[in-house]
């Protein structure tokens, strides 16, 4: 898949469950739950031991799409990559994550909230930026507010969304997708809960399809 068709995928499906394993081996299952769900896209963070692992446990798994989450460096640039992930998402903001990224194929999905940090993205090239953390820089009042200047970028408001609020960020014109961690709790993964993860990504897919986007 081209970096390009990533990046379509990801915000076709609109949403990116965040998901952080403490064990490696609950990746395939956690995987499929996510599958039977109907949401085929795992953003594995890097923000525990065993993301890398997990990452390159699942990574070859037939119509899903993995990634990695928290990438802070390039170092985990060429981790994530190596171990399979097809598209990298950072907290920020950062030249040198980015640049990795584009040299190794792998689609950078870094935040921005401010107009400062919007532009800079938009000088490296990129149209398609997380926004995170979502409920605490302004919400969807403002994402819609850089919609005025920057009406080309499309964000991934992440931080904070739930069922309760997500229509509200996908109802933007300029938001192509959620993230959020609501459908894979932590507790859920340790105890192998998986009808449960199936059950809130089941829910989760059906409130972000009634929001009405069609990316
Ligand atoms: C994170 O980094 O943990 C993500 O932004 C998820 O946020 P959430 O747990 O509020 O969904």
């Amino acid at each position: 898949m081209a970096s390009g068709d990533v990046a379509t995928e990801l915000t076709r499906h609109l949403i990116v469950p965040v998901v952080v394993l403490d064990n490696p081996d609950a990746a395939a299952p956690l995987a499929r739950a996510l599958q039977a769900g109907g949401l085929p896209v795992a953003e594995i963070t890097l923000r525990t031991p065993a993301g890398l692992s997990a990452i390159r446990q699942i990574a070859s798994t037939p119509g899903l799409l993995v990634g990695a989450g928290s990438v802070l460096s390039v170092e985990q640039v060429d981790a994530a990559a190596a171990a399979g992930a097809r598209f990298a998402v950072s907290p920020g903001l950062s030249r040198s994550v980015v640049e990795r990224c584009r040299e190794v194929g792998m689609v950078a999905l870094p935040g921005a909230v401010t107009a400062t940090e919007v532009q800079v993205a938009l000088e490296l090239g990129l149209d398609t930026l997380k926004f995170f953390p979502a409920s605490i820089a302004g919400g969807p009042a403002a994402i819609k507010a850089l919609g005025g200047p920057f009406g080309q970028v499309k964000f991934v408001p992440t931080g904070g969304i739930g069922p309760a609020n997500l229509g509200a960020y996908l109802a933007l014109p300029n938001v192509a997708a959620v993230g959020g961690s609501w459908m894979v709790p932590r507790d859920a993964i340790r105890d192998g809960d998986w009808g449960r993860i199936t059950e809130l990504t089941a829910d989760a897919v059906a409130a972000a399809q009634a929001a009405g986007k069609d990316n």
